[in-house]
């Protein structure tokens, strides 16, 4: 199984940016590298993310310790605002490094290898979360089914296996797939490269569309199911996920589809009133006027670049973490499965 990140005395990232020409592997020395892959997509996916940002932390301890043994506490509070601040949507990111970064005054002596021991520990708990996951949400996908999927939430996305996936690859085993459509995902074409390239490796049958054919495609395939990750579920059941998420729920509900999102607990952020308080990550209008670096718009012509956006929790028919499962997710059936209860 194709992992994005490992560690080895430093942070090494598959250049995700790079797939699928060619399997290329970046090392992050220092914490700025870490910042850096994050915010330029070396490194993508919320929990994928996540545990590089909580390597990042592990980084910058080594970093300030080697630089003063007395206030290596101060020296580092840069570089976890850096950290938490190189991607604004997905929660998993702050998440991760406040995680591994509590109670620093608390840690004596070199704290280097205490959080890089809770990096690690994140790291293979986002793995045993997606196989669960994948079993509790391939239990509702009926034999025969066919699928749809968005962007990439897949084992590239995650500490592997995958959320959408992940759910997508243990219904393939339990031989209840018969096909998947993956949506190219403009303008980084997360699906076309990555989600089709994940699947067909692993011998998943799967066609690649057209974003604006997702709707055309549900009705004339008869789509069983969407299946998607997330980057931030608020406290109501709003969840953030890539641009045309919304769109895709839209259309699921009008034609009877099923729209399900699969994603850990440390997407939800209960700190999050409602989907109206996410922060919707811009980036740059060249991803929309150029395609691999070639402009085709008009001189002069100008783009908006919103990558995320915001699905209500009314149009989500069933929410899969590796809690459990909740139907119609709601404020209180949210705060119940993460209090455990
Ligand atoms: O901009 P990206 O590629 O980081 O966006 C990724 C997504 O939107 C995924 O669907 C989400 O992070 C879930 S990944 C398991």
């Amino acid at each position: 199984m194709i992992s994005p990140l490992a560690w080895d005395d430093a942070l090494v990232l598959l250049d995700q940016r790079r797939l699928p020409e060619c399997e290329l592997y970046l090392r992050c020395e220092d914490y700025r590298s870490v910042v850096e892959a994050i915010t330029t997509m070396v490194v993508r996916g919320a929990p994928a993310i996540g545990i590089a940002g909580a390597y990042g932390v592990a980084l910058a301890a080594r970093e300030a310790y080697a630089h003063s043994r007395d206030d290596w506490r101060t020296y580092i509070v840069p570089a976890l605002a850096a950290l938490r601040a190189a991607r604004p949507t997905a929660v998993n990111l702050a998440w991760a490094v406040d995680l591994v970064a509590r109670d620093l005054p608390a840690l004596t002596g070199d704290p280097t290898a205490a959080i890089l021991a809770r990096a690690t520990a994140l790291h293979r708990s986002d793995r045993a979360a997606n196989e669960r996951m994948g079993e509790l949400g391939a239990a509702l996908i009926e034999p025969g089914a066919k699928v749809m999927t968005h962007c990439n939430a897949g084992a590239l996305a995650t500490a592997g296996y995958g959320t959408a996936l992940g759910v997508i690859r243990s219904a393939y085993h339990l031989g209840r797939l018969q096909e998947v459509f993956a949506t190219e995902t403009r303008p980084w074409l997360q699906g076309a490269r990555l989600t089709a390239w994940e699947l067909h490796k692993d011998g998943i049958p799967v066609r690649l569309i057209t974003d604006s054919s997702a709707a055309h495609v549900m009705r004339a395939e008869q789509v069983s199911w969407v299946i998607v990750g997330a980057d931030r579920i608020a406290a109501n059941g709003d969840v953030a996920n890539k641009i045309g998420t919304f769109g895709l729920a839209l259309a699921a509900r009008a034609l009877g589809v099923r729209f399900m999102v699969a994603a850990p607990l440390s997407t939800v952020d209960l700190n999050t009133a409602n989907g109206a308080e996410i922060a919707i990550e811009e980036r740059s209008s060249d991803e929309v006027l150029q395609v691999s670096g070639k402009r085709f718009a008009a001189a002069g012509v100008t783009a908006l670049n919103p990558v995320f956006d915001v699905t209500p929790a009314a149009l989500i028919d069933v929410l899969v973490t590796e809690a459990g499962l909740l139907e119609r997710p709601s404020r209180e059936g949210l705060a119940r499965l993460v209090g455990g209860t």
